[in-house]
């Protein structure tokens, strides 16, 4: 008997009862400001959008810094959900959670927060809110989507990078056994709230640290883009409000396109298109144990990659130049001594960089290397030589030696 919803395969020997089926994901990211403000509908219909009439059980996770930078926040979120009370119900007071990457290298962390979800009972269908920057996001993910074996997450990304890139996506994860992201999954949120203001307490750091995205999706995807980078990169620097909406909104739109109309959401091919200077990015980041920020580490994985691609005669010389100037004048450093780091035999560290890159996504290496500005293209193995001569490049800009 054939079943009705299943293609039997031939085979000899066998009865092969073909399963498929597909799911439809979908999330809308709003871009808004003061989300929590009791008057912004904005986190009421993130939560109730689907399910009019109905009560929503919500638990919150609040980033630390963010908890610090805004003391009010926790009562605000309270008042929030008292104030529509016919719709939301806050479970339990809004919890602060350590936060900074050290929160992606935390096992008994990630254990406490599932049994936290546990003690106060979310289930399926309540909601875990997580506010803070891109390390919080995606732990807090993590530990929603592991939990009941998936638990509805929202983010409210208050970071730049997190606002422009990580937040928007559908990847989460933490950091194990010495890997970037070892343990995860792919789980899109329900909603993505993006909230300017928060954006203002920002360590200067951060607030830099996350252009660096911008200037890595602009390169390979949209020239335009980056011309209008180099031409505010005065306004971007001084962290002018309106530019860096405008910045952030575009970044977040080449990710959310990427991830929509790319072909491979859950990145089961061997490539991560938008994952440009990221191979020694990632390394990077483990070797200074992650005394890098993620963007810092970006921008010196990408002015890299940009060279190399000259080097190797896929872009035309003085692309390099450009992108190096523009972080400069943005405030990066681009060098850090870790780059230089050997193993046995001298070996150079971050070259393993390629190796591991490869295997996180599996199959055949795939990186993305620059073809024109605005145009990134796919290569399957790297030239060692030329990455080196690319490094000491870079290293006489910074260094002059
Ligand atoms: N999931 C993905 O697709 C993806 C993509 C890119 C990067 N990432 C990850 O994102 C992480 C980096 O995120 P990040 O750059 O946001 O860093 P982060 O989360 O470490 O935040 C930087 C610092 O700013 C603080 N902070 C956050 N918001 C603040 C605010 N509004 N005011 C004051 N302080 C604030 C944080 O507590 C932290 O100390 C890395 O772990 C990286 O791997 C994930
Ligand atoms: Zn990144």
């Amino acid at each position: 008997m054939k079943p009705e919803t299943a293609t039997v395969v031939e085979l000899p020997g066998a009865a092969v009862y073909q399963q498929e089926f597909t799911i439809r994901y979908d999330y809308p990211v709003y871009f808004t400001e003061r989300v929590f403000d009791r008057d912004n509908p904005v986190f009421e219909h993130a939560l109730a959008r689907r399910e009019a009439g109905k009560r929503h059980r919500f638990a919150v996770f609040l980033d630390a810094n963010v908890a610090a930078s805004w003391p009010a926040l926790a009562h605000e979120i309270a008042a929030y959900a008292q104030a529509r009370a016919d719709t939301l119900e806050l479970v339990g007071h809004p919890e602060i959670v350590p936060a900074g990457e050290q929160v992606k290298n935390d096992f008994a962390l990630v254990s406490r927060l599932q049994q936290r979800l546990g003690e106060l009972a979310i289930d399926r269908h309540s909601y875990v809110v997580a506010v803070g920057g891109g390390a919080l996001l995606d732990m807090v993910g993590y530990v929603a989507s592991t939990t009941h074996r998936g638990v509805r997450h929202v983010r409210v990304p208050t970071t730049v990078l997190a606002q422009n890139d990580s937040g928007v996506g559908v990847r989460n994860g933490i950091n194990a056994f010495g890997k970037k992201n070892f343990l995860g999954c792919f789980a899109p949120p329900r909603a993505v709230l993006n909230d300017l203001a928060f954006l203002r307490t920002l360590h200067p750091r951060d607030r830099i640290s996350g252009i660096a995205e911008a200037v890595k999706v602009a390169l390979i995807r949209d020239a335009v883009f980056f011309d209008w980078l180099e031409a505010n990169v005065e306004a971007l620097r001084e962290f002018a409000p309106e530019p860096t909406a405008r910045m952030i909104r575009r970044c977040a739109e080449l990710h959310m396109r990427q991830i929509a109309h790319g072909g491979d959401p859950f990145e089961s091919g061997s490539g991560r298109p938008l994952d440009y200077g990221h191979w020694s990015a990632h390394k990077l980041e483990a070797l200074t144990a992650h005394e890098l920020r993620h963007g810092e580490a970006v921008a010196i994985g990408v002015t890299l990659d940009t060279r190399y691609s000259v080097q190797v005669g896929m872009l035309p010389a003085g692309a390099e130049d450009r992108v190096y100037r523009l972080f400069k004048r943005l405030g990066f450093h681009l060098w850090h001594p870790a780059m230089d780091s050997r193993g046995d035999r001298g070996r150079r560290l971050i070259l393993d960089g390629i190796e591991e890159f490869r295997e996180h996504l599996g199959g055949d290496l795939t990186v993305t290397m620059l073809r024109g500005i605005g145009r990134g293209e796919e290569v399957y193995s790297l030239d060692r030589d030329q990455i080196v001569q690319a490094m000491a490049w870079l290293r006489r800009k910074e260094t002059g030696q």
